[in-house]
């Protein structure tokens, strides 16, 4: 049933600019296309990202695992929409992701008898993948997420242990970066993770940053990936790590923006962190509550005031999805929730959080 709300909401968005008319001149405002979207089945998700968005990153397509799941066999159907897509629609093709330690297939760092490769071969595949994928879209996607989520989260550890470090070495991130480099000297290259905004993070992303610079690597963005939540971070935190990230001569985009409204112990975005579902973690499976969907409005207004008091040093917020029925959080860190995350509800129409950030963008 449409309740009186959301027809009055209806017409309402009527009167409002699409957000990438509303933006415009501040900064690309962006969302990611999920697998059925470039497969051409999800048609009001496709409407709604042409109408609003200036931007599109594939949500999965152009990972490694998609994108080179046996060594030598690329699959570009689906990264190929996307580019066109975003062509098609006047949007920047962002490309998301060239080297993480999730999505990816273990033969990158693997030998044939399940010893780790030695350094030179995990290299030269980590390599090869970076020239021929960049290669391919070379003046056509503008920024690359070059390496995702290599900062630890261990209190003791400054870079996440996976597979990549241990097979090439702290290197592994110069070394993606300067490949990248070689294959589109015109690419915005980004180090992209989530929680280097939070204070417990934001100096292993402040030095491992720093020391990319003085070695001269190619890097031109920040990533802050924002999968956020209703009370957490505190935005005063994330003020201050766009200010310090912005005062190291980046540019700062905010690549995964989400803000979840379920309870959830896990604080970070680690897709291998899981939890169970209880009924008690699953409590707005009808609908969401009026004040909950405020509280979520007031925290996307808030969230976009502060970007736009920084638009000096932020080139893109992207929205990590469509609409709260294509969410990965409703079933990240729990499967099979019901969550409402984004700015477009469930039938594609948009929600108070769309008005809040609508309205910031106007100034009101
Ligand atoms: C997520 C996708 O949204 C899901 O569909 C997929 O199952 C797992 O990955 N950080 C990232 C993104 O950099 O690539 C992740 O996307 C979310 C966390």
């Amino acid at each position: 049933m449409v309740s009186s709300s959301a027809f009055a909401q209806q017409n309402e968005a009527q009167d409002m600019p699409p957000l990438k008319e509303a933006f415009k001149g501040k900064f690309l405002i962006g969302t990611a296309l999920s697998y059925l979207t470039l497969q051409g089945k999800e048609a009001p998700s496709e409407a709604i990202a042409r109408t609003h968005f200036n931007a599109f990153t594939a949500e999965n397509s152009m990972k490694p695992g998609s994108l080179q799941k046996t060594e030598g066999q690329f699959n570009f159907t689906e990264a190929d929409r996307l580019v066109e897509m975003a062509e098609q629609s006047g949007a920047t093709p962002i490309g998301h992701v060239l080297v993480w330690h999730e999505q990816t297939p273990a033969w990158f760092f693997t030998e044939a008898d399940g010893k780790p490769a030695n350094r030179e071969a995990a290299l030269a595949r980590m390599r090869t993948h970076i020239a021929t994928v960049v290669g391919r879209y070379k003046g056509r996607v503008k920024e690359w997420d070059v390496v995702n989520e290599a900062i630890s989260d261990a209190p003791d550890e400054w870079l996440r242990p996976s597979p990549w470090l241990k097979s090439i070495g702290e290197e592994f991130i110069a070394e993606a970066f300067r490949a990248a480099h070689a294959a589109d000297p015109n690419a915005i290259l980004i180090y992209n993770d989530y929680n280097i905004e939070r204070s417990y993070k934001r100096p292993k992303a402040v030095r491992l940053l720093k020391s990319l610079l003085d070695q001269k690597v190619p890097i031109h963005a920040v990533g802050i990936q924002g999968h956020w939540r209703l009370d957490t971070p505190n935005f005063a935190e994330v003020e201050e790590s766009i200010t310090q990230f912005g005062a190291l001569g980046l540019k700062v985009m905010v690549t995964e923006l989400d803000i979840g409204v379920l309870p959830t112990k896990y604080q970070g975005a680690d897709i291998a962190a899981r939890e169970a579902l209880t009924p008690a973690i699953n409590p707005y499976t009808e609908a969401l509550p009026d004040d909950v969907a405020q509280r979520h409005a007031e925290r996307y207004r808030q969230a976009f005031e502060m970007f736009l008091r920084h638009q000096d040093v932020i080139g893109r917020v992207t929205l990590w999805g469509v609409h709260d029925g294509s969410s990965w959080l409703n079933n990240f860190p729990v499967r099979g929730r019901t969550d409402y995350p984004l700015l477009f509800d469930r039938e594609g129409r948009p929600k108070p959080a769309f008005f809040a950030v609508a309205k910031a963008a106007a100034g009101r």
